[in-house]
């Protein structure tokens, strides 16, 4: 079946990889990105893997008159898979504002014309920070969504919000929010992957950093948790999974698939990796060393958080492939691509 997506924030991390697996499928997709946290470059490596260059629009979703004149020019959207947003934690508390704007405007916007629309369906990129440190392990969607922890936190919660009452009055708005556990990989190909601007907040992108040299260690935030080794545990899935579960989801609201017009699933593997794991897990996938030392906690860190993923794997009708050891081998496959660019730049 073919249709008209748009993919906000398609030139990121997470929505390049949707874009292929949208146009491996055969969806018609548009991209808007502003490119705030991202590199046109992105569209040529789309181009690359898919053999199809998707439909970019370089509008910044802030701006209300420009997100109703794309739907003007693109009046067969019937779908929106809505990755763009800013996502940095400690960015949010030092600029709340930057982020309740950017996260909460380009969101209402979107629904505003939505509504407009006889049938319209909704993906929106949530995350398993609305948890908290939860009570009980695995986590299910019915665990209680905790006081957020930072602007950022609370832009998804408040989404999800704006979501459910959006969909309350409106029947003919269909929507699904996809709560990701930790994102971590890049494509085989290393034609994309994740690019962070200046120093990466996340695990992964610090490690490979660190073992190409860019980073002189890695700091390991705590060794006396009450885990096995002691270090924190997460949900670590490969974008690659993550990326299919978007066109499953699009497809559950396209087919009338859906129990409710709005529902909830949690996108993880259901298996908490220490950090220990994880750099274990990337010395043996790629064979390289990685220089480490363990210093006191970080605040603000949970302890340990993983995903029960029965709702996804039953209702959603879909569950994780790949391994961390290859989700790693990948993000480090795309970290000496990204080297490599950079010197062929200079
Ligand atoms: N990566 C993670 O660890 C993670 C975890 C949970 C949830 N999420 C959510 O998933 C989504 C995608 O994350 P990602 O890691 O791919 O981030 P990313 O920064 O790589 O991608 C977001 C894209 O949106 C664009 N963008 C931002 N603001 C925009 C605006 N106002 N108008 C147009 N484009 C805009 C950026 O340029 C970027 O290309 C985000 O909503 C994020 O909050 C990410």
């Amino acid at each position: 079946m073919s249709s008209r997506i748009l993919v906000t924030g398609g030139l990121g991390f997470i929505g390049s990889h949707t874009v292929v697996a949208l146009q491996e499928k055969g969806h018609e997709v548009v991209i808007i990105d502003n490119l705030s946290n991202s590199s046109i470059d992105v569209l040529a490596g789309i181009t690359k893997i898919s053999q199809k260059t998707p439909a970019f629009e370089n509008i910044d979703l802030r701006n209300k008159n420009e997100v109703k004149e794309f739907f003007e020019k693109y009046p067969d959207i019937e779908g929106v898979i809505h990755f763009a947003a800013s996502k940095a934690v400690g960015e949010s508390v030092e600029n709340p504002l930057l982020y309740y704007e950017n996260n909460l405007s380009s969101l209402i916007y979107l629904l505003q014309e939505l509504q407009q629309k006889d049938n319209a369906y909704f993906i929106f990129s949530s995350s398993c920070t609305v948890y908290g440190q939860a009570d009980t392990l695995p986590i299910t969607e019915n665990a209680p969504v905790k006081k957020a922890e930072s602007p950022y936190g609370n832009t998804k919660q408040i989404g999800e919000e704006i979501l459910t009452d959006t969909a309350k009055i409106n029947k003919n708005f269909k929507a699904i929010s996809l709560r990701y556990f930790n994102p971590v990989g890049a494509h085989p190909s290393a034609e994309i992957g994740e690019l962070p601007i200046g120093t990466p907040q996340n695990l992964i992108p610090f490690i490979t950093q660190t073992a190409i040299g860019k980073r002189k260690e890695l700091s390991v935030f705590g060794d006396d948790y009450p885990t096995e080794d002691g270090t924190c545990i997460r949900d670590y899935i490969h974008v690659i999974d993550l990326a299919k579960a978007h066109v499953v989801a699009l497809e559950r609201l396209q087919q009338n698939r859906e129990k409710t017009n709005f529902e909830v699933f949690n996108l993880g593997t259901g298996k908490g990796s220490s950090v220990l794991e994880v750099i274990n897990s990337f010395e043996r996938s790629t064979g390289e060393k990685l220089p480490y030392k363990i210093v006191g906690r970080r605040e603000g860190d949970i302890v340990a958080a993983y995903a029960d993923t029965k709702k996804a794997n039953e209702e959603l009708g879909w569950k994780t492939e790949k391994h961390l050891d290859e989700a790693l081998k990948s993000a480090w496959d795309w970290q000496k691509e990204v080297v490599r660019r950079e010197k062929e730049d200079n």
